[in-house]
């Protein structure tokens, strides 16, 4: 059985533990999630809620509509302490995406080992590293630095040399990393972008044709694949943790999460790449951790990065650390992080790049 780091998606919002989707850092649980967005007036299209809290939430906590009904989106300014030392724990702290993304992205976006790639929002490299030699160049793009140095040293451990590494915001597009790509990704990073105004900017930086995949990790409504038989992570018990430490309202940065009532979906059908697919990939079903990437796992969201704690997290660590061992004395855990969930949208082959 194949051992593999892994993180749980755990979210809280201002109204109390909050799941939308697993999505970007967020724990799913569908139930409570239309229970309090039901509260809020958040839209709650097809009963599911996806992706993180950068937008959404007008002042006091009431989301603004547009005529269709959906909450609008207001963008906030970037926060660069959002994953402050989260970087080191990432790789090792994150379950990897299912198996079969590369064969379906390969066909999905007729890709032959030509053109050019962009992962947006791509950390410490997960996807560019994964996905850059079905390509003659990639680009990989983040905000921080530390997650850019985490990404150029996993990329030169696999001795891949066509990647080039950009700190910019999606924001910044096209200024920052100037198209044409034949596949642009946002592995659980869109969310934290100004959603409407990026898709834009990469329709019109995608080659006739040219794929947008959104890439998260998703649990809600997917069959969970029976258990290896091992103790399984205490997400719970972790999160009243973090609770204790942190406080019970979910945390961001300098500030705090909102919840948010919108799914990638709701997004794109308002730009110009209309409705997209939406595809599940079959995630690792026996994938076991060990403690200490369990814990890794915590201090790689932005609502538990160890900057957040004011001892960087020792005495965190050390009660995950204690509950881990009452609960696996090998220190080892089941964990199913979801299938992989690709929105697929594309750009008109038809119309030529401007
Ligand atoms: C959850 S990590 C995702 C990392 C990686 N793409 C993956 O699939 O695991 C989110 C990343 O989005 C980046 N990010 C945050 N705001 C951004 C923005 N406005 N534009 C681009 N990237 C952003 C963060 O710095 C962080 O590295």
């Amino acid at each position: 059985m194949p051992v593999y780091p892994g993180a749980p998606k755990v979210r809280a919002g201002r109204f109390g533990w909050l799941c939308v989707s697993n999505n970007g850092d967020c724990f799913c649980d569908n139930f409570r999630a239309k229970a309090v967005a039901a509260f809020v007036g958040l839209a709650t299209p097809r009963g599911r809620l996806s992706g993180e809290t950068r937008s959404c939430v007008g002042s006091g906590g009431v989301p603004r509509r547009d005529r269709a009904g959906f909450a609008m989106l207001r963008a906030v300014p970037y926060d660069p302490t959002i994953y402050q030392g989260a970087a080191a724990h990432y790789r090792q702290g994150r379950p990897p995406y299912s198996p079969e993304l590369e064969p379906v992205l390969a066909e999905e976006a007729g890709l032959d080992g030509r053109g050019r790639f962009l992962d947006a929002g791509c950390g410490p490299g997960i996807l560019t590293v994964r996905l850059a030699r079905l390509f003659e160049e990639a680009v990989g793009l983040d905000p921080d630095a530390d997650m850019l140095a985490e990404a150029s040293r996993a990329a030169k451990g696999k001795g891949l040399s066509n990647i080039r590494w950009v700190q910019a915001l999606a924001e910044d597009l096209p200024g920052a990393a100037p198209g044409p790509y034949r596949l642009v990704t946002f592995g659980q990073s869109f969310h934290w972008t100004d959603e409407e105004r990026v898709a834009e900017a990469i329709y019109d930086m995608l080659e006739p044709g040219g794929s947008l995949a959104l890439i998260v990790h998703t649990v809600t409504g997917r069959p969970r694949p029976p258990s290896p038989g091992l103790p399984e992570i205490p997400h719970e018990e972790i999160r009243m943790l973090v609770a204790r430490h942190l406080g019970s309202t979910r945390r961001a940065g300098q500030g705090f999460s909102a919840p948010r009532g919108h799914r990638f979906q709701d997004v794109l059908v308002r730009t110009r790449f209309g409705e997209p697919r939406v595809l599940f990939l079959r995630g690792v079903p026996d994938l076991v951790r060990d403690s200490e990437s369990v814990l890794s796992g915590y201090f790689s969201l932005a609502s538990s990065a160890p900057h957040l704690f004011h001892d960087g997290g020792r005495t965190f660590a050390q009660d995950v650390r204690a509950l881990l061992i009452d609960r696996s004395p090998d220190g080892l855990f089941w964990d199913w992080p979801g299938d992989t969930e690709v929105v697929l949208a594309h750009r008109d082959p038809q119309q030529a790049t401007g």
